[in-house]
């Protein structure tokens, strides 16, 4: 499938800078295949390491992943033990390898309630990783797009009361500044495997002119080639914004 770079300017639709995706589907690829749903994780977190080596290589500049959403804590116990063991394991086994491959990993979400060694490794993750400039991965942990816009509001009001600013200043280009994604452009493509036509509670409000793209593809099988699959679809889009053809 032809895909057009940045540089290719001038045809159709360039890639986009920035692409948001809802790692889903990892518990029906497990039950498939009659193993528990935390082997499904597991395959899930690889899936995760090819696609954003590979969006680095495509020249994407940012990718942000659903891992653990605000509402995932109401799983059983088992499982959500499971999953953060995974992270922890997978963290400590990545940390060099996404420093060599030149890859950037930023965690949005609280943070701060996950165990003190997770939240050592996200510290030594950030550490590690932080002078690295070209690609960054996002990973969305214990993450929610209504917290997310809470927290913003919170921290603007408290910025208010504090003097530093007044309400009337607050506007749709200062506001995502007090989002996670602060500084971020908004992703232009949001994919979902899973086929659920829903955004979960995902980006809420970056995702406003996102192209969404579903896909029955279960994400521990999403490949390089879905990956294509997406963009090459992204680039037939017409993305109007509310005005007349882009084209
Ligand atoms: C996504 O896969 C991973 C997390 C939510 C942590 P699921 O575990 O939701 O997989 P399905 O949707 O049950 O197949
Ligand atoms: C969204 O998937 C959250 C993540 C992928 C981390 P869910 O499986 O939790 O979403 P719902 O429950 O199907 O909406
Ligand atoms: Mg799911």
């Amino acid at each position: 499938m032809a895909l057009f770079t940045h540089k290719q300017a001038g045809q159709a639709v360039s890639l986009p800078r920035h692409v948001a995706v809802i790692m889903d589907g990892n518990g029906r690829w497990a039950q498939r295949r009659a193993l528990p749903r935390t082997a499904g994780h597991k395959a899930g977190a690889e899936t995760f390491r090819t696609i954003a080596t590979y969006c680095k290589d495509l020249g994407l500049d940012y990718l942000t992943v659903y891992a653990f959403s605000t509402e995932n804590w109401k799983r059983p116990q088992a499982e959500v033990d499971a999953i953060m063991g995974l992270l922890d394991q997978y963290l400590h086994e990545s940390i060099e390898k996404m420093a060599r491959d030149q890859i950037r990993l930023k965690f949005f979400g609280d943070t701060t309630v996950l165990s003190p060694k997770l939240q050592k490794l996200i510290a030594e993750t950030d550490e590690i990783t932080k002078h690295i400039t070209g690609f960054q991965a996002n990973i969305c942990l214990n993450y929610g797009g209504r917290d997310e816009i809470v927290r913003a509001a919170r921290q603007f009001a408290r910025e208010c009361v504090e003097g530093k600013c007044s309400p009337d200043e607050l506007t749709e280009t200062k506001f995502p500044n007090y989002l996670w994604s602060a500084g971020i452009p908004d992703p232009e493509l949001l994919i979902r495997p899973g086929g659920e036509m829903r955004v979960s509670n995902y980006l809420l409000w970056q995702i406003a002119y996102s192209e969404i793209y579903v896909t029955d593809t279960l994400w521990p099988d999403f490949g390089k080639e879905e990956l294509d699959k997406a963009l090459a679809w992204y680039q037939t889009r017409d993305r109007r914004f509310g005005g007349l053809s882009a084209k």
